[in-house]
């Protein structure tokens, strides 16, 4: 597919070939403004966003009143590095893999390079409802937002809300960058230093992460595929331990895409009371359902202690970085953690996005996408329906990845650095626990459509694992 470039870019192109060619050397003055709109054929504002851009890049510098010049030491500048010239595979530890991952930005993808060129007509639409927020934006880009952020986007997170059984004000909620800042905000709030966390096994390997680094300890809870955490099991934890805080995906857990039960969730609640625990819920999946989209576990929360965690990351973007966090009865305490670390959400950001969700946008985008994974999903199981090998994986309702449990000889993690040799990108089982269990297990995302290289990919890790 060609793409014919905007003028700018290729005006910075030619520009910047002149430089890196040695045509024109370092300290040498480039063209005048009038000149390169003659020669080239472009408006002056063109030729200033081309220039402009170079400046950003190192490459030239503007001197007043006398023009931009080739700046120095210009040929160390080195481009951008390819995913295949990323560091060699080698022997890896979990956290090491996870840094990997999200340095590959391959969290949800097999083949992070097979990226597709066609933005979807609901992000358009997102993307036109945040420039016209940014457009209409006059003086308030010298003021600071409040620290819950802003109120639009906040009443609409309420109304959504509403419609998974909890009925929220929109003072209820504070806005963040992201359910990985609400989690970390949670976990600051209820827990010091050394207290003891129950958590999902398997679970997700960003709250193993945010425990590691403050300095909280793990009991790891079995969870288990279809119906999420195991409370017989927690309830026996909390006998033996005091354990602070509990944090839990009812709805879509990652990696298996388990739904906690009803009955489950009034049994976790009211050990929350009787041991008295902080509820963590990350409901980040919770709209991606498919059948039916779970009430959240705030709807049964009569004691406020739920602390309740989300994110647009993963039925919208994940390039918003916007988040929200309801804290229940350290709400106060939340906002004011929030306020130490980030003091302020970016408002234009935070508007278009509830304009967004005012207009319509964001339901009719959640119906075609919901759609979307319901086929990525039967897609994956077909593929693996046909792998050599014997296998079980979860088929779950919603969420974007699926769990598959391989032979017991079979080591993901050895795997991983095998693949990757190929531009294969997988999620080993490992990483979803401190215990060393599962290391015959992979997580496989369906957020992707199933073109023809990654079914390709798919098929080579069919022919590595048997
Ligand atoms: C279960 C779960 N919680 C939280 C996060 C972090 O979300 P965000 O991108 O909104 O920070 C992720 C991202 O992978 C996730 O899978």
């Amino acid at each position: 597919m060609t793409v014919e470039l905007p003028r700018y870019q290729k005006l910075e192109n030619t520009l910047r070939q002149s430089i890196e060619s040695g045509r024109w050397q370092a300290g040498e003055r480039l063209p005048s403004i009038r000149t390169l709109c003659h020669q080239q054929g472009v408006s002056k504002i063109t030729a200033q966003h081309a220039l402009q851009r170079l400046e950003a890049q190192g490459l030239i510098k503007a001197r007043e009143r006398s023009g931009f010049f080739v700046a120095p030491g210009h040929r160390e500048f080195e481009p951008p590095r390819q995913a295949s010239t990323l560091a060699a595979p080698k022997p890896v530890s979990v956290s090491q893999v996870f840094q990997d991952i999200m340095t590959r930005s391959a969290a949800f993808d097999l083949l992070p390079d097979q990226r597709s060129e066609v933005t979807p007509p609901g992000i358009v639409q997102l993307n036109r409802s945040i420039g016209r927020a940014l457009r209409r934006q006059s003086v308030s880009f010298q003021y600071y937002d409040e620290p819950a952020g802003d109120p639009e986007l906040r009443s609409q997170l309420a109304l959504r809300s509403a419609r998974r059984g909890w009925p929220a004000e929109a003072d209820q909620f504070c806005i963040t960058s992201g359910c990985q800042q609400s989690l970390f905000l949670a976990l600051m709030a209820v827990c010091q230093s050394g207290d003891v966390v129950a958590v999902e096994a398997p679970g997700f390997y960003g709250v193993l992460q945010l425990l590691e680094q403050l300095q909280l300890k793990v009991v790891e809870i079995p969870a288990s595929p279809n119906s999420g955490m195991d409370i017989q099991a927690l309830e026996e934890t909390l006998q033996t331990w005091d354990v602070k805080a509990c944090v839990v995906s009812p709805a879509f857990a990652t990696p298996t895409g388990a739904v906690m039960p009803h009955e489950a969730r009034v049994r976790l609640l009211a050990l929350a009371d009787q041991h008295q625990l902080a509820i963590i819920e990350d409901d980040i999946y919770g709209d991606s359902g498919w059948l039916n989209v779970p009430d959240t576990l705030k709807a049964i929360d009569e004691s406020d202690r739920v602390i309740h965690c989300s994110s647009f990351s993963k039925v919208l973007s994940r390039d918003l970085r916007l988040g929200w966090v309801s804290g229940g009865r350290w709400h106060q305490q939340i906002i004011q953690l929030k306020l130490t670390s980030q003091l302020a959400s970016s408002r234009f950001l935070q508007q278009g996005v509830a304009n967004f969700i005012a207009e319509g946008g964001y339901s009719s985008f959640l119906r075609r996408y919901r759609q979307s994974l319901r086929q990525q999903r039967d897609h994956l199981l077909t593929l693996l329906g046909d792998w050599p090998v014997p296998l079980r994986a979860t088929a779950p309702l919603g969420g974007l990845a699926l769990w598959v449990e391989l032979p017991p000889e079979v080591d993901t993690l050895s795997l991983y650095a095998e693949t990757l040799k190929e531009g294969i990108v997988i999620t080993p089982g490992s990483l979803f626990s401190v215990s060393g269990k599962f290391s015959n297990c992979l997580r496989i995302s369906f957020a992707h459509p199933w073109n023809g290289p990654r079914v390709a990919a798919l098929h080579r890790l069919s022919e590595l694992v048997s």
